[in-house]
């Protein structure tokens, strides 16, 4: 009796005779030989089926069937060092499950990025896909498992708000019964007061932003996750985020390294990941690009997408570029008591170009701050009058950071554009699929 098995188990079983159950990725006829690539989401096998070893019905089944119809396949495991992963499938077996109607839209030869993403639902099957998303996976769960290690608390925060956490201009507005609600740009401020509760807490979930451009490090709906504990500092937070980082670096070339040899990924700027990392103010940064790259640059600039590269392609790993003008920042950053003109905050610059993946700081504990912020924002203090209880009730310095699972997917990979490392992007315009 053939046991059901995997692909990715399928050097366990050697010798035996297995059922497969997936799709045909691709199929070759050779009169009375046919080689099908058959795959099953955890990897792909070649199947080969000779006429004289399976059913005639299943032999004419095989050489007529469509690429991606879903098939069972049963058959001896061999050893084949010649076959891509080292094994093949002798067939004795063979069920067509559905037969694809049509041709598959996606072929091997080369498609362009419209169509492309037109048809990201049958684009997921490719094996490039399956490199990126199971990467992005690793990488969601080595944050995981740090953070809980850590001692970290899991705290999920709401999605449906009331107020705006990263300035005005980004909120997506829904109707929440009549009332104006928006979809979250971030848990941190909820955060705040899970902090306050349990001391160090975590959320990790999908966030929205309204990007009004395109570029190829922005969508509308991405995932963050957002360390934030009490009694911690700017110091303490830029130590936190680069454990982090380098863990989840070294966990994906430790359990990813096929993935990184399909994506052609240069592992040396990544086994260099690790702590600690260099550390640069914002002052510092304007003098290097005021001398390196653009001498129009003046302290108060945010940086732009070649600014950040000049940084980063100062040093051999991330960057931590800390304090930047308080004015730049979100109200609610603590302002260096020395000098106030600038703020706690610090923002981590992933090398090879990839700009911040993580933006994150000391929050102010104060209230009388805090109010005289909202107001020069122009926020409206009632949706943050309970924030503002957290600074009344047991206030202490406290510090968190954010960092986007996309961007940090898209460096890992070395991917030219963020839309790939998520199962269905949300952009600018693109809803669909
Ligand atoms: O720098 P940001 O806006 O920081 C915050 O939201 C803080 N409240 C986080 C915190 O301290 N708890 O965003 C953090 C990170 C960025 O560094 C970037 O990696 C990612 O979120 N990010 C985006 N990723 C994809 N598309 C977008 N539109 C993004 N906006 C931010
Ligand atoms: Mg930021």
């Amino acid at each position: 009796m053939a046991h059901n098995v995997t692909i990715e188990q399928i050097a366990a079983h050697a010798g035996e005779a297995v059922t497969l159950h997936g799709w045909v990725a691709d199929k070759t006829d050779k009169g009375k030989l046919q080689f099908l690539r058959v795959r099953d989401g955890t990897g792909v096998i070649q199947a080969t089926l000779f006429h004289k070893s399976v059913s005639p019905e299943a032999f004419e089944a095989a050489k007529h069937v469509p690429q991606e119809s879903s098939v069972i396949v049963t058959g001896e495991v061999r050893q084949e060092p010649r076959a891509p992963g080292g094994y093949e499938l002798s067939v004795t077996d063979f069920e067509v499950v559905q037969r694809a109607r049509g041709e598959f839209p996606i072929t091997p030869k080369e498609h362009g990025i419209e169509f492309l993403m037109a048809n990201r639902h049958l684009w997921l099957r490719s094996s490039r896909q399956h490199a990126i998303l199971r990467v992005r996976a690793t990488i969601i769960q080595a944050i995981r498992n740090w953070l809980d290690e850590q001692g970290f608390l899991l705290m999920d925060t709401p999605i449906l708000t009331p107020a705006a956490v990263e300035g005005t201009t980004t909120l997506f507005e829904t109707d929440f019964y009549g009332d104006p609600a928006y979809l979250t740009q971030s848990g941190q401020l909820y955060n705040e007061a899970n902090a306050m509760a349990f001391g160090k807490v975590y959320c990790f979930g999908p966030t929205f932003r309204a990007e009004k451009s395109k570029t190829r490090r922005h969508l509308s709906e991405f995932w963050m996750v957002e360390p934030e504990w009490a009694f911690g500092t700017l110091d303490d937070y830029m130590k936190v985020a680069e454990q982090m980082v380098s863990y989840v670096v070294q966990t994906v070339l430790e359990k990813r390294a096929a993935e990184m040899e399909m994506l052609e990924r240069d592992l040396a700027p990544l086994k260099r990941v690790v702590p600690p990392f260099p550390r640069i103010s914002y002052d510092d940064a304007v003098k290097l690009i005021q001398t390196k790259g653009d001498a129009n640059f003046k302290w108060g600039d945010d940086f732009g997408a070649p600014d950040e590269t000049l940084i980063s392609e100062q040093f051999d790993r991330p960057v931590f570029v800390y304090k930047y003008p308080t004015e730049m920042k979100a109200f609610y950053m603590a302002p260096d008591a020395e000098r106030p003109e600038v703020c706690l905050s610090a923002d981590l610059l992933a090398p090879e170009g990839y700009g911040e993946i993580i933006g994150g700081g000391q929050r102010s504990d104060n209230l009388e701050y805090l109010e005289a912020q909202l107001e020069k924002h122009k926020l409206p203090r009632e949706p943050y009058e309970w924030y503002l209880d957290l600074r009344k009730y047991g206030s202490v310095p406290h510090c968190g950071f954010g960092l986007g699972i996309e961007r940090t997917v898209a460096w890992i990979c070395k991917l030219e554009h963020v839309r790939e490392t998520i199962p269905f992007p949300r952009m600018l315009e693109k809803i669909y699929p």
